[in-house]
């Protein structure tokens, strides 16, 4: 318990201490979560937090930002090497602000967008009626082929031909499958459109050298910080120089006001860490976990999408378990395992329901398990959607969940 909010505010401290034990206790395989460092924690928590800084290094719109311009320059020196590109912006928010800002930067509202279908793995911000994405641009989009549950390069040339759009997307929130980045480029060379690549997910893979680099082939790369990456939440751009002074402008003042230096501190702090030896160590770690998994889970019945993963997550198909995917997140929970429901390809079953979920391994990785302990976790897996609906059984399960999760301590939990 934090000793001086247990005093002033015991609610939050409560609830703080609670996430403690609830994130030490369980089994987290929520692919877009991690557990940070203890000193990228340190740094979010810092007094950085109290500090207004609009601008960017060396053109701020207060005084006494030497030290946010430290921090900032250190955190758009290390990420710029990290990837290998040539420009950089650290401040946006979220990955939907990220987005949002290298859409303003690159386009006008209404210009037209290829990006991927939300049901087969793309995200909110890739052209979701209900999102500033769909609702400002002329969004259309490419989805995976109906057998081999991977990306449909054709029909993205075909579409990309018919559509004529101004900006290409890729990247996702639920695709398993090494994205081929020299083909995306490929397609928007020929339609004469700009390449986005939306790197969120596997970020941390990248930087470790276990998923090619979209940098020699995408005009703009966004990512958020916090998921395989394991930094601060927040996000950033990445760019060719040419498109720097658009992004900085459409970031601030455009769509933000004063950054969060707290979490650019963070987010400098993590880009140290991602180039480590270790953090390589550690991404070919949480592919090669992945894998174990999906191995171990299809052994045990249930259909892994696309057949396996290249990457940190899988889908997993629950529907030959006679399950939906609402049943099995809540069987998992009752079990101490977090997991989230996610369609599959042409799903049948409607959003709420789906007939899958979405298993990741950054954060048991980060615990330091190994591809043996996957044995262990698919074996809970697949006992918990066997007890779907039994508490009982749920109940002895939690207790073995709970007895090996405590062999393996969290990072910046002490
Ligand atoms: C591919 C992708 N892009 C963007 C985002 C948005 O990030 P945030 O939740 O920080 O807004 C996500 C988050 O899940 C994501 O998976």
């Amino acid at each position: 318990m934090p000793e001086l909010l247990a005093t002033q505010d015991p609610e939050v401290a409560a609830a703080i201490a609670n996430d403690v034990r609830r994130q030490t206790d369980e089994i987290n395989l929520i692919a877009s979560e991690n557990y940070a460092s203890a000193a990228v924690l340190e740094a979010t928590g810092s007094v950085l937090t109290n500090k207004y800084a609009e601008g960017y290094p060396g053109r701020r719109y207060y005084a006494g930002c030497e030290n946010a311009d430290i921090v900032e320059t250190l955190a758009i020196d290390r990420v710029k090497e990290l990837f290998d590109v040539e420009a950089a912006n650290v401040q946006p928010h979220s990955g939907s602000q990220a987005n949002m800002a290298a859409y303003f930067a690159t386009l006008t509202t209404g210009d037209r967008i290829l990006g991927m279908q939300l049901d087969q793995g793309g995200h909110l911000t890739h052209g979701s009626p209900v999102n500033f994405s769909g609702k400002l641009y002329n969004f259309a989009s490419y989805g995976v082929l109906h057998e081999e549950e991977t990306i449909d390069h054709d029909a993205v040339l075909a579409t990309a031909r018919e559509f004529k759009p101004a900006l290409i997307v890729t990247g996702a929130t639920a695709y398993p499958r090494t994205i081929d980045f020299a083909r995306f480029r490929e397609i928007a060379d020929e339609v004469d459109a700009l390449l986005m690549v939306d790197m969120a997910h596997i970020a941390g893979l990248i930087a470790g050298g276990a998923h090619p680099s979209p940098a020699p082939y995408a005009d703009i790369i966004t990512s958020t910080t916090h998921k395989t990456l394991r930094g601060p939440r927040g996000a950033m751009i990445l760019s060719r120089r040419s498109l720097a002074r658009k992004i900085n402008s459409a970031v601030f003042p455009n769509m933000q006001g004063g950054p969060m230096v707290h979490a650019i501190a963070a987010k400098a702090v993590a880009f140290g860490e991602a180039a480590t030896p270790e953090f390589r160590s550690y991404a070919a770690a949480v592919v090669a976990n992945a894998q174990a998994l999906a191995a171990a889970l299809s052994k045990g019945g249930l259909r892994i999408v696309s057949g396996g993963t290249d990457t940190h997550m899988m889908l997993v198909d629950v529907s030959t378990r006679n399950i939906t995917g609402q049943e099995a997140e809540d069987a998992l929970r009752a079990a101490g395992i977090i997991a989230n429901k996610n369609a599959i390809p042409f799903d049948p079953l409607p959003p709420r329901v789906t007939s899958g979920v979405r298993l990741g391994t950054p954060a048991l990785t980060s615990r330091g398990m190994d591809a043996g302990d996957m044995n262990a976790v698919a074996g809970f897996i697949l006992e918990a959607m066997d007890a779907a609906g039994n508490d009982g059984g749920a109940a002895s399960i939690r207790r073995r969940v709970l007895d090996f999760a405590s062999k393996f301590p969290v990072p910046g939990i002490s």
